[in-house]
C-alpha cells in the first residue's frame, strides 16, 4: 500500500484561520477540564486533603499502570446544565490499564456534595457499565459516596438502581468488578460493594451500611456508633461484606492491583500488528479542519494524519466518490474506515452499506469518519430511491457486529448521524472535534423551513403573515438551535464520550479499539432485508 500524499498548503490563509480557530476552541475545552478537575472546588478539596486522604483523581492515578494513558470518558457530562451540577458530574470514569490489564475505572468525586449522585451521575454511570459490557472489560469502583443527591431524588431513585443489576449481570457474565471503599456508601451505595465480586475497604474510613446512625435510632431506636454498624473492620472480620482490610488508601490500591493481576484475564480480540507513524505531522489537522462546518475539507487527508504509515486502501475509489471508504492500521490495528466527502448520495450509501458487509466478513472494526449536512434531496434523487438507497446503509449500520468507533469532526445533521454511526447506532466508543455540530439540521435552515411552513398554513387560512412576529421567531428559533447543536451542549449530555483535540485522533483510536479488543471481534453477515 503506496502512503496518501497530501497538498496541504501551511501558509495559505484559510489553513492560518482555521488554526486560530481550532486553538481558541480548544483554550475553551482546556478552560472547561479544567473546571471538571476542580472537582467540588478549593474549600471542599483542601477539607479532603486536610483528613489525610487521597482526591479521586490521586486514587486513579496511583491504581493505573506507570505512564499509561486514560482514557477518560464524558469528563463533561452536566457541563452548564444548571441545578448546582458541576462539569464531570460527579463522577471520574474511563479506561485505563491496571496490572497490564484494561479495566473501567468509575470513581466517585467525594469533593462535590460528599460524591452524592445527581441525575448526569446516573447517565454518567450507565455509559461507562455500558462500555464495561460491550468490550468485556473488568470494572472497578472507587467508592467514596453519600449516595442519592436527596433533594434531587425523585431524577434518580428509579434509573439509579441499574447500576446494581448492571453489577450483578456483569459478574454472571464473567466480567469480573473490584469496589474499593475509601469512604461513605450508604443505602443504596452500599450495594456497590456488595454487588461486586471482590471488596477492598479502608480502615477507619469506609462506612457500608443500609442506615446510618440517625435513621437506625429513628427505626428501631437502637444507638449505634459507625464503626461497629459499617466500619471496614467490622465488614472484613464480621459481616464479610468486605474480603480485604486496607490500613490506608495506599494499600487498597495496592490490593486492587493485586487483584486485578490474579484476574487470568486474556483480550479476545486479534493481537496488533506492527506500527509505523503517519507520514504528516497531526499538528495540521488544526489547519485543515474549519471552524464553520458549511465550508468543506478534503477528509483524505485527515485519514492521512490518522493511519498507520499514511497508508490507506480505497475502496470502490471511483464510485459513489463522497462517501471514502477503505482499510488501514491504526496503531497496528486493522480498520475499515467510512468517511465523509460531501452529502450522501445512493451510491455513496450502497457503497458504505456493502463496505460495512465486507467489514463483518473479516471482522475488521469500522472507524466513522463524520462530517456530514445530510443526505441529497430533490425530486430526481427520491426517484432515484435515496430513502431506500439510504435505508441499505442504516440497515448495515445497525446490524454490524465488529466494534465501530465514530469521530464527529464536523457535521452530523439529520439521517446522515444516523448512517454514520452517531450515538443512537451505538459505536463502542464515539468522539467529538471541538467545532462540530450536531441536529437534525442547521439552525438557519430549521428556521427557513418553519417560515415556510407558517406562511403556507397563513396563506390556507386567508390570512396575513405578522412579518415582524414570523422575523422574531425564526431569529429565537434559530439562535436556540445553534446553542443546542454545539459541542458543549451536545457533550454535557452524554452525546458523545467527550470532546477531544484533533491532533490526538489517532491516539484517542487507538486506545479505544485496544479496549474493543478484550471482547471478541467477529462480524456478521445476517442483516435485515435490503430494499432494492
Ligand atoms: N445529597 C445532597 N447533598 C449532600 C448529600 C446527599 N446525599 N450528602 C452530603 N451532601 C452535602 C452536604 O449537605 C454538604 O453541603 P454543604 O457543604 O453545602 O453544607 C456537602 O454535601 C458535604 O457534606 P458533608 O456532610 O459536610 O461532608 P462529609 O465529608 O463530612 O460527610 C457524608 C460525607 C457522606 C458522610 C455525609 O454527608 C452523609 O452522611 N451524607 C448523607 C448520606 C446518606 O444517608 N445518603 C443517603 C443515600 S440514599
Amino acid at each position: 500500500m503506496r502512503p496518501l500524499p497530501s497538498r496541504v498548503d501551511r501558509r495559505s490563509e484559510g489553513f492560518e484561520k482555521n488554526r486560530a480557530a481550532n486553538l481558541a476552541r480548544l483554550a475553551a475545552l482546556d478552560e472547561a477540564l479544567a473546571a471538571s478537575r476542580a472537582g467540588g472546588g478549593e474549600k471542599y478539596v483542601t477539607r479532603h486533603l486536610e483528613r489525610g486522604k487521597l482526591l479521586p483523581r490521586e486514587r486513579i492515578e496511583l491504581l493505573l499502570d506507570r505512564d499509561s494513558p486514560f482514557l477518560e470518558v464524558c469528563p463533561l457530562a452536566g457541563y452548564k446544565v444548571g441545578g448546582g451540577i458541576k462539569p464531570g458530574a460527579s463522577i471520574i470514569g474511563g479506561v485505563g490499564v491496571v496490572s497490564g490489564v484494561e479495566c473501567l475505572i468509575n470513581a466517585t468525586e467525594s469533593t462535590i456534595k460528599g460524591g452524592a449522585m445527581n441525575e448526569y451521575s446516573v447517565l454518567k454511570s450507565r455509559r461507562l457499565a455500558e462500555i464495561a459490557q460491550e468490550n468485556r472489560l473488568p470494572s472497578i469502583n472507587l467508592v467514596e459516596s453519600a449516595g442519592a443527591d436527596l433533594p434531587n431524588q425523585s431524577k434518580i431513585f428509579v434509573p439509579g438502581g441499574r447500576a446494581f443489576r448492571d453489577l450483578t449481570r456483569a459478574s454472571k457474565a464473567r466480567r469480573p468488578t473490584i469496589a474499593l471503599v475509601f469512604g461513605s456508601s450508604t443505602a443504596g451505595g452500599a450495594y456497590i460493594p456488595g454487588m461486586s465480586d471482590y471488596v477492598v475497604m479502608v480502615d477507619q474510613q469506609a462506612r457500608v451500611y443500609l442506615a446510618g446512625p440517625p435513621l437506625v435510632k429513628m427505626a428501631t431506636n437502637e444507638d449505634a456508633d459507625e464503626e461497629s454498624l459499617g466500619g471496614a473492620a467490622m465488614h472484613s472480620k464480621v459481616s464479610g461484606v468486605s474480603d480485604y482490610l486496607a490500613a490506608d488508601e495506599h494499600e487498597a490500591i495496592r490490593l486492587g492491583r493485586a487483584i486485578v493481576a490474579q484476574l487470568n484475564h486474556r483480550k479476545q480480540g486479534p493481537p496488533p500488528g506492527p506500527v509505523e507513524a503517519p507520514l504528516y505531522d497531526a499538528e495540521d489537522l488544526l489547519g485543515i479542519a474549519p471552524p464553520d462546518p458549511k465550508i468543506p475539507f478534503d477528509v483524505m487527508e485527515v485519514i492521512a494524519r490518522v493511519v498507520d504509515g499514511s497508508r490507506f486502501h480505497a475502496f470502490k475509489p471511483t464510485f459513489g466518490t463522497t462517501l471514502v471508504c477503505g482499510w488501514a492500521s491504526v496503531h497496528g490495528h486493522r480498520v475499515g474506515v467510512l468517511a465523509n466527502q460531501g452529502v450522501l448520495f445512493s451510491e455513496s450509501a450502497q457503497k458504505g452499506a456493502q463496505f460495512i458487509q465486507l467489514c463483518n466478513q473479516k471482522d475488521i472494526p469500522l472507524l466513522f469518519l463524520q462530517n456530514i449536512t445530510g443526505f441529497m434531496v430533490g425530486t430526481a434523487y427520491e426517484q432515484g430511491g435515496i430513502i431506500k438507497h439510504g435505508a441499505k446503509l442504516i440497515n448495515a449500520v445497525s446490524n454490524s457486529t465488529v466494534p465501530a468507533i465514530t469521530i464527529m469532526m464536523g457535521a452530523s445533521y439529520g439521517a446522515g448521524n444516523y448512517a454514520m454511526c452517531g450515538r443512537a447506532y451505538a459505536p463502542r466508543f464515539l468522539f467529538s472535534w471541538p467545532h462540530h455540530r450536531i441536529a437534525v439540521m442547521g439552525g438557519e435552515q430549521l428556521a427557513g423551513v418553519l417560515d415556510i411552513v407558517k406562511r403556507g398554513a397563513a396563506a390556507r387560512a386567508g390570512k396575513d403573515v405578522d412579518e415582524m412576529e414570523l422575523k422574531m421567531m425564526k431569529m429565537m428559533l434559530q439562535q436556540q438551535i445553534d446553542k443546542e447543536s454545539d459541542a458543549f451542549f451536545a457533550t454535557a449530555r452524554l452525546w458523545d464520550d467527550g470532546i477531544i483535540d484533533p491532533r490526538d485522533t489517532r491516539d484517542v483510536v487507538g486506545l479505544a479499539l485496544s479496549a474493543a479488543f478484550n471482547a471478541p471481534v467477529e462480524g456478521t453477515m445476517a442483516y435485515g432485508v435490503f430494499r432494492h
